[in-house]
């Protein structure tokens, strides 16, 4: 049995790693402070022995006794709804928060792995991404905040395997969807699921030809639990190269809900990327693993666990609105 802290364990991929880990007959130390995050997403898990929770901010020094075999560093506000509201926070988590866990993997001699992003290639020049590209990033517009603290934290990260010969993991995660997003936390699916089930047109930014690629939870969680078994230290893309313009994946919202919505326009938000398609040769090579669900079960099985929500949390949730990102 392996002993394993992860931080961002109460967030949507925090949660379902814990639950992998669970069922794989680990130990789990789950470590957020619940700034996006929800204790909702842990709370099956409370009652098990196996199952530790700490309400901390990982930019504060991390001490947790006992040894660690792995961390896997989640922790970050993910959305750009979410480090438009919080920069700072944004920065010092891919910052300070990185740092403390470096200091913590060195200390217990941990496999130490974190979650990268896709964001770290900006609005890329070149398509699909391959893990060789080296990003066209605006490091002073809005989602440089969120970006630079990313690519900071592969560069630590990789300082610290270099200097300190920390055993590290780096996984460039690509849009993942699935139960426990937040429908208010301004990503595409939660917002067109949202306004599909509240009855309100969806909207699209910009004219909608810009294209994602979108990844099921359960393949994603496979990518990282399998790149952190491997030892490659490199980057790994983990996403689902099967790449959809936002208008067309607007229609195919408004089918699989039912509803006779339309689709309505609105300015798209600054630096927000025209293309994004992971270049997943190097994970089906290296870990011999590539997405198997497809958009159609994936949305299905997403879309059963918004309608679950109740009525308040439908309606209490916020409109996106990317007006301040667009102010200078
Ligand atoms: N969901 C995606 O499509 C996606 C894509 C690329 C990268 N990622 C990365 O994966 C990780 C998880 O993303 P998510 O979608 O689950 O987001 P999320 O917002 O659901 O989860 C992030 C969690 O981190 C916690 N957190 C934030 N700052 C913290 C701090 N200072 N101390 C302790 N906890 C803190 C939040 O409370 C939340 O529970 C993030 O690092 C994100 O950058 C996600």
């Amino acid at each position: 049995m392996k002993r394993i802290l992860i931080t961002g364990a109460a967030g949507f991929i925090g949660s379902h790693l814990c639950d992998r880990f669970i069922a794989e007959g680990h130990e789990v130390i789950a470590m957020d402070n619940l700034i996006t995050g929800d204790l909702k997403n842990i709370k099956h898990l409370f009652p098990l022995e196996r199952f530790t929770f700490y309400n901390h901010d990982v930019t504060n020094f991390v001490y947790v006794p006992g040894k660690l075999d792995y961390i896997l560093h989640f922790a970050s506000p993910a959305s750009p709804i979410d480090y438009l509201k919080i920069p700072i926070q944004t920065l010092k988590v891919g910052a300070l928060g990185t740092h403390n866990l470096l200091g913590l993997a060195k200390e217990k001699k941990a496999r130490f792995m974190i979650a990268s992003t896709s964001e770290i290639y900006g609005d890329p020049l070149v398509h699909p991404q391959t893990e060789e590209y080296y990003g066209n990033v605006n490091t002073i517009g809005p989602r440089g905040v969120y970006d630079e603290a990313k690519r900071f934290q592969e560069s630590i990260t990789m300082a610290y395997h270099r200097f300190h010969g920390l055993d590290t993991r780096i996984v460039r995660i690509f849009n993942t969807y699935g139960p426990r997003m937040r429908l208010n936390d301004g990503r595409v699916i939660p917002a067109f699921m949202g306004q599909a089930l509240r009855g309100e047109d969806l909207t699209v930014f910009g004219d909608g030809s810009q294209t994602r690629s979108f990844c099921y939870v359960d393949d994603e969680i496979e990518g990282i639990y399998r790149l952190l078994m491997s030892d490659y230290t490199h980057p790994v893309n983990i996403g689902n190269p099967n790449e959809i313009t936002i208008k067309d994946f607007a229609e195919e919202i408004i089918k699989l809900t039912g509803t006779d919505q339309k689709i309505i326009y609105k300015p798209l938000p600054k630096d927000d990327p025209m293309q994004r398609q992971p270049d997943i040769t190097k994970a089906k090579e290296i870990l011999g693993w590539e997405p198997k669900v497809g958009r159609e079960e994936g949305m299905r099985k997403t879309f059963e666990f918004f309608k679950g929500l109740s009525t308040e949390e439908l309606e209490k949730t916020e409109h996106r609105d990317f007006t301040a990102h667009n102010k200078k």
